[in-house]
């Protein structure tokens, strides 16, 4: 495929992710789940203006996304509809044009950072991303961590099944990765800590959701300089590479640690060293290192601005000089994330 080619099939996409988001956002999808619709139908029940319906529908069923025999009545097939709509599903991938257009609304600020050297605080990309980042990991979160990546660590397991164990989430985000693993282990208690106002808020509200707010506690602050001692786990999910301080958050993490604790981490799974042309995960993973995360630790007045491209070798130095004698990458599979296990 020649670069032209390539840029083309890229605009298209582009292009389509953000009609997808438009039908996220303004509850297309979700009104088609149930029972094909006209444009008139589309129009009334979403509350949207019938001309606009019209358009999006046929664009919906030109891109794939919809069917529709007579270009009148349009469906939502059901496969479609899992990976639209059921937030938190195995499948789920509705907020892909969210995220799209999270990073899109950012890039003229980006750019701007590119000629200043200033960094774009994580706050400023705003719900977009927030969300995006959020519901893309959410279904791992859901679906592997209790079952599969905590259990492959059976020490680690163990010890989250005996009474009182004591869990510390680092860069927990909206907070789905404490709230699964108190609802895997009913006798944890779990603290989440993000440096982003709006997600710890959000988070609390995650936790309520799922009943669990009895167990599960969020606090803004640094994972550097968080003081409180005695976990059991320390976990760390796709958040180390965007930390100001990754070396001084891994020792706090070694002196927050209750003896025998572990740290478990999940950051992205790229090759060891860099190669060009890189796989696809990996040029996603550059992409957002570019538009996002490279930017958004800038803005935290690093000691250092790492960027996405965490490579295992790079987290067994960060351990050792953080003085974990026994890091090991774990062989946890994953699409997207490698797992390091540090004590
Ligand atoms: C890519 S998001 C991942 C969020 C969540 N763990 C998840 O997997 O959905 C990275 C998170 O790290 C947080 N973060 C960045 N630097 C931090 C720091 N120094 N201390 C605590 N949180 C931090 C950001 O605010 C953001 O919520």
């Amino acid at each position: 495929m020649t670069i032209a080619d390539r840029l083309l099939g890229a605009l298209i996409g582009a292009a389509e992710l953000c009609t997808v988001e438009i039908g996220r956002e303004l509850g297309l999808y979700s009104a088609l789940r149930d029972s094909p619709l006209t444009a008139a139908e589309l129009a009334k029940t979403a509350s949207i203006d019938e001309r606009y319906a019209r358009e999006w529908l046929e664009q919906q069923a030109a891109a794939g996304f919809l069917t529709s025999a007579d270009g009148v009545s349009f469906a939502l097939p059901a496969e479609t509809a899992s990976v639209l709509l059921d937030e938190g599903g195995p499948d789920f991938l509705g907020t892909a044009g969210e995220f799209a257009v999270g990073l899109g609304l950012l890039t003229p600020r980006v750019i701007e950072a590119f000629r200043t050297g200033e960094g774009v605080p994580y706050s400023e990309y705003g719900r977009h991303m927030r969300h995006g980042i959020a519901s893309f990991n959410r279904p791992m979160f859901a679906h592997q961590l209790t079952s599969e990546w905590l259990p492959a660590v059976p020490e680690v397991d163990a010890r989250l099944r005996a009474g009182g164990a004591r869990v510390l989430d680092l860069g927990c985000g909206v907070g789905h990765s404490s709230v699964a693993i108190a609802l895997a282990y009913p006798a944890v208690t779990v603290r989440g800590i993000d440096l982003d106002p709006a997600s710890i808020e959000e988070a609390r509200r995650t936790a309520a959701a799922a009943g669990v707010a009895d167990r599960v506690s969020f606090t803004l602050g640094d994972a550097a300089v968080e003081g409180e001692r005695g976990y059991d786990l320390v976990t760390i999910f796709e958040a180390l590479h965007d930390m100001g301080d990754p070396v001084g958050v891994l020792r706090n993490c070694r002196r927050l640690l209750a003896e025998g604790g572990s740290v478990f981490i999940g950051d992205e799974r790229v090759s060891d060293e860099f190669t060009a042309p890189a796989g696809e995960i990996e040029r996603l993973q550059y992409a957002f290192s570019v538009l996002h995360c490279l930017p958004a630790t800038r803005a935290e007045n690093p000691v250092h601005a790492h960027g996405t491209i965490l490579r295992a070798p790079t987290v067994m130095e960060w351990a050792r000089a953080a003085g974990f004698d026994d890091p090991s990458v774990l062989d946890i599979p994953n699409d997207f994330w490698r797992f390091y296990r540090l004590r």
